[in-house]
């Protein structure tokens, strides 16, 4: 790839959507640095499909920052780098508050002195809370509920004000379920621990788990399990790179919801994984969990409209087959 190509630092490059936004990345021509601590993410898939330079580092380390900065040009930053998981937060919010939001600080901290103007950040449908009306969009009031959810409306804040002072531009978009998984197979879903549904529904599929719960099954939805909104990781990669290219094209800073526009239930998911991995899963009925809204979905109209947005993998079909076939290939 020539050196012309602008080159972008994607931070948290070796975690789940870091890394299909680096293939989405260097897809439409871009060069790419990943800085990622590896505390969560996997060396294997940076060495073995990602092929771009990769720097072992956190984000909460200044000097390692100024030095990238001084001698690579980077044009912009994805921000994926985080913890991510709401239980954890509740039980050990310094944790969260320290890496999400210290992290971020620091990052742009670094920024701000090395001239670097544009940032794509992962925020969340949390930091809405308590769903007032359905679709969510991207005015519902902001009132996260843990402080996960907090430590990202805290980074949009941040976001905000460096704008107004310093000038940098900045789009925050707010992922419903990230889901599904490169088409190819190079690349998929594998947290540990792992706390969304369709891979803990494709683990019980394989045997890895002896079932998958099901938490209520009297919410006052079509088939009275929670609904969500799935959005497929390959159309949240391609969001990411038009939310840079609106960026660098002068675009002012924005949020946009990044969700599918289509709810589907605990047992849509559970069908359609039936039927894709044509096996037996094991369900079994718990009570609600506190905290759960009987549905989540976003509008993602904003982002349609104004980054010409159209997501290829609507359909729970694919997003669960292609899942799948990471998940064989990774786990099976
Ligand atoms: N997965 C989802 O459904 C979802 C939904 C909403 C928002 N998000 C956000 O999207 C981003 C990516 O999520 P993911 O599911 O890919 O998670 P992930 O854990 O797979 O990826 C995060 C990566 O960041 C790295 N990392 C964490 N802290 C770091 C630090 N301080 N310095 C350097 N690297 C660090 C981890 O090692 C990991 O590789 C996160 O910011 C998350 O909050 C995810």
């Amino acid at each position: 790839m020539s050196s012309n190509n602008p080159t972008i630092l994607v931070t948290g490059g070796a975690g789940y959507i870091g890394s299909h936004a680096v293939l989405a990345l260097k897809a439409a021509g871009y060069s790419v640095i990943i800085l990622d601590n590896l505390v969560y993410g996997h060396r294997d898939i940076v060495e073995e499909v990602l092929d771009v330079e990769f720097i072992l580092g956190d984000t909460c380390d200044r000097p390692l920052l100024d030095d990238l900065f001084a001698r690579s040009e980077i044009a912009a930053v994805m921000h994926f780098a985080a913890y991510i998981f709401v239980g954890e937060s509740v039980t050990d919010p310094a944790k969260y508050y320290h890496n999400n939001v210290v992290g971020t600080l620091t990052l742009l901290e670094a920024m701000q002195a090395a001239g670097v103007r544009h940032l794509v950040f992962s925020s969340t449908c949390a930091t809405y809370g308590i769903p007032q009306f359905m679709p969510l969009t991207e005015d519902h009031p902001q009132v996260p509920i843990n402080p996960y959810g907090f430590s990202k409306l805290m980074v949009e804040q941040i976001l905000a004000d460096f704008d107004v002072a310093y000038g940098l531009k900045s789009v925050c978009f707010r992922y419903f379920n990230a889901a599904g998984a490169d088409p190819q197979a190079r690349l998929g879903e594998d947290h540990h621990p792992e706390t969304h549904l369709i891979p803990l529904v494709l683990q019980a599929a394989l045997g890895q788990r002896p079932s998958i719960a099901i938490f209520g099954t009297d919410y006052d939805t079509p088939d009275g399990t929670c609904v969500r909104d799935y959005i497929h990781v390959c159309d949240l990669a391609q969001a990411h790179v038009l939310g840079l290219q609106y960026l660098m094209d002068g675009g002012k800073s924005e949020a946009f919801n990044l969700g599918n526009g289509n709810g589907f239930s605990v047992k849509d998911v559970i069908d359609v994984a039936t039927e894709v991995t044509g096996r037996k899963i094991p369900v079994q009925m718990a009570g609600r969990r506190a905290g759960d809204s009987p549905i989540l979905v976003g509008s993602s109209d904003k982002a349609r409209q104004s980054l010409g947005w159209i997501p290829q993998y609507p359909e729970l079909q694919d997003i669960v087959s292609h899942a799948w076939q990471w998940h064989q290939k990774r786990h099976g």
